[in-house]
């Protein structure tokens, strides 16, 4: 059993880092560049030794490599560049999504999927209509970010440690992302009645604009520390059977009255993948602005021909 990394970019390469850092499990690194794949596992095997780790990761541009892969991680596709949106990725990354579920499909045994690359909504949608995996085993990556995101900036701004906030993050991962302030609590009170409107405004804004923000900090490629941290938990909750909870992109099938998407929601993550998606109590308003983001995504779908 190993963990199976597609794109050996920043998220691809810190993710492989930190799995068997941690010894979590073995990886495979691949990437169409095989140079890439091979140096970035040498370099991380070579901190392995130094730590006297017991994982190894190993590079290649093999799709048959991935066949003992248990979970795959596609982190495939480009990054967002300055004053880029996450949609204008959308053809390209398309392409190698489609690609990358072919490989998928010719090499590997139905693992659990777990999509990275944007405009992730519609890749991870584009991954389950492409692989025919069920709909339980491939998920995106990004609420956990988001939340991550809204936590820091809460934290900083109220003063307060991390570990009392309990964020509430759903909808599309890109600028349209339900930051649900009623539903984030504070030490067990609800957000929206700690700070001014303003200042809400404010922390929604931010949250929204972080990812954009560090883009534009880079100045090339996208975030990866927190990305392969959210990516790192959810990992760990499906090899250790934890049945964690996680915002992720999911599989609507009937949940909030949604059907035939792929939008951010909270969900319980096991062993085979999504255990169970966890249905809010959403008032009037956020189930109109969840119902808007779900026409939105699908629009994009049909317009593509996915
Ligand atoms: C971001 C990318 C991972 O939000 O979508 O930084």
């Amino acid at each position: 059993m190993n963990i199976g990394i597609i794109g050996a970019g920043n998220v691809g390469a810190t993710l492989a880092s930190r799995i068997s850092e941690k010894g979590l499990a073995d990886v495979v690194l691949l990437d169409i560049m095989e140079g890439i794949a091979k140096g970035k596992a040498e370099d991380i095997n070579d901190s392995l030794s130094i730590i006297k780790a017991s994982k190894r990761v190993f590079g290649t541009s093999n799709y048959k490599d991935l066949a003992d892969s248990s979970v795959i991680i596609i982190t495939a596709g480009l990054p967002r560049e300055p004053g880029m949106s996450r949609e204008e990725l959308l053809k390209t990354n398309l392409a190698i999504i489609k690609d990358v579920s072919k490989n998928l499909l010719d090499n590997c045994k139905e693992p659990v999927v777990i999509t990275v690359t944007n405009p992730l909504d519609i890749m991870t949608y584009a991954v389950l209509k492409n692989t025919g995996y069920p709909k339980s085993k491939v998920f995106g990556m990004a609420g956990t970010l988001d939340c991550g995101r809204l936590v820091n900036i809460l934290s900083r701004r109220l003063n307060v440690m991390p570990s009392k906030i309990k964020p509430a993050i759903i909808g599309p991962h890109n600028d349209d992302m339900i930051v649900l302030t009623r539903l984030t609590k504070v030490a067990g009170k609800p957000v929206s009645s700690l700070l001014k409107q303003n200042d809400l405004s404010e922390v929604i804004r931010l949250t929204k604009e972080r990812g954009a923000y560090i883009v534009s900090l880079l100045g090339k490629g996208s975030a990866y520390f927190a990305p392969s941290q959210a990516i790192f938990l959810m990992i760990e909750s499906i090899i250790k059977r934890k049945k964690n909870n996680f915002y992720i992109s999911c599989y609507l099938n009937g949940q909030y009255g949604l059907s035939d998407v792929c939008i951010g929601a909270p969900a319980v993550i096991g062993e085979n993948g999504i255990e169970r998606i966890i249905e809010l109590a959403l008032d009037k308003e956020e189930k109109r602005r969840f119902f808007d983001c779900a026409a939105k995504i699908k629009e994009t779908i049909e317009t593509l021909g996915i």
